[in-house]
């Protein structure tokens, strides 16, 4: 039920502090302490690499956990993009791991690569929104998201559900091999959780900034580095379906390589900033672009800001910084559809579940 909300969309993006807190209790033991289940974790450190396999909203969800991985649990990963792995399937290490990433457990392009690479007597975990979907049943480990069912179309808390569910997997694993993080995991998570709510509480901010940016463009561009540029991707999408305005996740550096040719007068570029270490080059690539007429709409964290920024976010752990970077992204992508009189719940051609190939 949406109740007095007027689109689901806007009711998921809401609940999105709740399912941050309730992931954070489902996965704690009576001490409070993180846990897993033990034969996830044996998995987890059994695996030589890891293969995260998925599709749209979910596959960037993938990209986002392998930083979390890497850095955390120090395990290499690779993510793909379902519908593609079986024409370029990578060369498997030793001991592949594969982690299927689905909102519904429904997705027919990431169930044909469980099948095939169960077939090949590999491994898998599934995690998903949905307990006893295909995907969970077919892999041997299931991690649920526990985000409550997701009606809109647009994916927006299942999204942030899985960032979560991977950061705890990837502190659990981390832990059990004795690798210190250097802070206080849990405590930054929480903290992320109120950053998240903060910035559902300033709806109106997120709907000016639609209308000053996207309201009449035909385009739009989302540029990042490191992470931010994962972040841009999900942003880019989530404006595509569901406001029809063409837009294209870059890389910041990237652009240059051929794209900034499309930058007109107007053009809006919206540039994510939340990474210290990127800092000074994403704001070179802003510079690049404005001087070619952009409308750069710069969305930064608090301790990086700077005057020309749109938008500050509150400060968060730098490596969760993308589940508090998503937010105004999904905010404004839902006012910019607003705004073009678009079925923000129903958007032309898509369906909730994709169970065709
Ligand atoms: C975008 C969106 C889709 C899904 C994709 C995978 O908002 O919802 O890109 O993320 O179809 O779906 P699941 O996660 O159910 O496998």
């Amino acid at each position: 039920e949406k109740g007095t909300y007027p689109h689901y969309m806007l009711k998921e993006v809401d609940e999105q502090p709740g399912v941050i807190r309730k992931i954070i209790s489902e996965y704690q033991d009576a001490n409070n302490e993180l846990k897993i289940d033990e034969d996830i974790l044996k998995a987890m450190n059994d695996a030589d690499r890891l293969y995260i396999v998925a599709c749209g909203t979910s596959y960037h969800a993938g990209l986002v956990g392998k930083q979390f991985i890497e850095q955390w649990a120090k395990v290499p990963v690779e993510v793909h993009v379902a519908s593609e792995f079986s024409y370029n399937m990578p060369l498997l290490s030793e001991k592949p791991l594969f982690v299927f990433i689905s909102q519904s457990g429904e997705t027919a392009d990431s169930r044909s690569v469980l099948v095939q690479v169960k077939e090949m007597g590999h491994k898998a975990l599934t995690i998903t929104n949905v307990q006893g979907s295909t995907l969970s049943r077919e892999a041997d480990y299931t991690l649920l998201l526990h985000a409550g069912p997701e009606i809109a179309v647009a994916s927006t808390k299942a999204y942030t559900a899985q960032l979560a569910v991977l950061s705890i997997l990837s502190a659990v694993t981390a832990k059990s091999k004795g690798i210190e993080l250097g802070f206080d995991f849990l405590q930054e998570l929480a903290i992320a959780a109120n950053a998240i709510e903060t910035l559902c509480d300033d709806k109106e901010e997120m709907e000016k900034i639609a209308r000053e940016f996207l309201s009449t463009t035909r385009n739009a561009f989302f540029i990042g580095r490191a992470v931010d540029y994962y972040v841009g991707l999900e942003g880019s999408l989530k404006l595509k379906e569901i406001s029809y305005i063409q837009a294209e996740g870059f890389a910041g550096g990237e652009l240059k390589h051929g794209t900034i040719a499309l930058i007109e007068n107007g053009t809006p570029v919206i540039a994510l900033a939340t990474q210290a270490h990127v800092n000074l080059s994403i704001r070179g690539n802003v510079q690049e672009v404005a001087a070619r007429g952009a409308n750069p709409c710069i969305i930064s964290m608090e301790g990086l800001q700077t005057e020309e920024d749109r938008y500050v976010l509150p400060a968060v752990h730098e490596t969760l910084a993308p589940l508090v970077a998503v937010i105004p992204l999904q905010l404004i992508a839902y006012y910019a559809a607003l705004h073009r009189d678009c079925d923000v719940d129903k958007p032309r051609n898509l369906a909730k579940s994709v169970t065709v190939e």
